[in-house]
């Protein structure tokens, strides 16, 4: 099925000289499809091959949107997610670029400009620090600032390339944490990241609200399957479990769902908010 742009291209290569009045209208009229609010449009999710950035990228995908994929080190789950997300009929391509590198986040919104030439949506979920544990007092500078460059100034970063490329009704969404709040043991380089990167959430959202460009973030509680919680000793997350008032872990589906809703037209008015995803844990406390 040719998309709506490259249905137009034809149309108008066809007509030999004659230019329809308002095509674009009627063809989008014809092809006007409620479920895919996102067709025509380009979602860019960093750290989008796997856990909450991969059930983005295909969510966004299943949408209607054109996915980049982008990842650090797998190029093998980096492949997979962006064939899955072509297999639900759109483009989908995987781009690797470290986040604590600005000059690879220069070329990866240099190539989403050569194969899309715009972007729509940038989901900021990629993150490091979980694989070395460490608490305030015990953290090494260099894992201080490694966490730092990946998980806050790649996201400025991004949204500052993003800036460039993006047009009124462009969305901005970071993945922030519980414990960038509240204690969480062994989590100090990561929440103290993530505490900057919501304060940063609220600069960007006002800065580039004058432009119709809404940033949000969304916080998860812990998600099932996902790498941190892999690491997580089982007792703890039992604990955790018992003391989520909805009883269960979050799915990456689930927060899909809300950067999803961030993203789309009814949230047009949700500018610098956070959205908690942690089925009430955070009404409740640690356990
Ligand atoms: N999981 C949770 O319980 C939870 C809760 C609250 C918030 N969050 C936040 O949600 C986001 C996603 O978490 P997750 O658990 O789903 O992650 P994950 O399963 O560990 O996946 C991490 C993703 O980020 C990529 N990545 C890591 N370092 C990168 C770098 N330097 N540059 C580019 N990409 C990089 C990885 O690619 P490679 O595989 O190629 O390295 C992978 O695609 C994070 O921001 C996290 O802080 C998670």
């Amino acid at each position: 099925m040719p998309r709506v742009a490259e249905g137009y291209s034809k149309l108008r290569r066809s007509a030999a000289g004659w230019t329809p009045k308002r095509p674009l209208v009627i063809l989008r009229l014809m092809t006007a499809n409620t479920e895919k609010p996102f067709a025509d449009k380009v979602a860019l999710v960093t750290g989008g091959s796997r856990g909450i950035g991969r059930a983005c990228a295909l969510r966004f995908a299943s949408l209607g949107a054109d996915v980049v994929v982008n990842y650090s080190r797998s190029a093998e789950h980096a492949d997979a997610t962006a064939n899955e997300a072509a297999a639900l009929g759109v483009r989908g391509i995987a781009v690797q670029a470290d986040m604590g590198d600005r000059d690879a986040i220069v070329a990866l919104f240099e190539r989403v400009r050569e194969e899309f030439g715009r972007l729509d949506v940038l989901v900021n979920s990629a993150a490091r620090g979980l694989e070395r544990p460490r608490g305030a007092l015990d953290s090494l500078p260099q894992h201080l600032k490694h966490s730092m460059d990946v998980n806050l100034f790649g996201p400025w970063f991004c949204a500052q390339e993003a800036a460039r490329l993006m047009e009124e009704g462009a969305s901005i969404v970071n993945l922030l944490s519980p414990g960038s709040e509240r204690y969480l043991p062994k989590y100090a380089p990561v929440g103290v990241s993530k505490g900057a990167l919501a304060s940063l959430t609220t600069y960007l959202a006002v800065e580039l609200a004058q432009r119709g460009i809404r940033v949000n973030g969304v916080s998860a509680g812990l998600v099932d399957s996902s790498d941190g919680v892999r690491m997580m000793p089982a007792d703890l997350i039992e604990r955790y479990r018992q003391a989520v008032p909805s009883g269960r872990l979050v799915t990456p589906d689930e927060v899909a769902n809300a950067v999803a809703y961030l993203c789309s037209d009814q949230a047009a008015m949700i500018v610098g908010q956070l959205l908690l995803v942690d089925g009430g844990y955070s009404l409740v406390g640690v356990p």
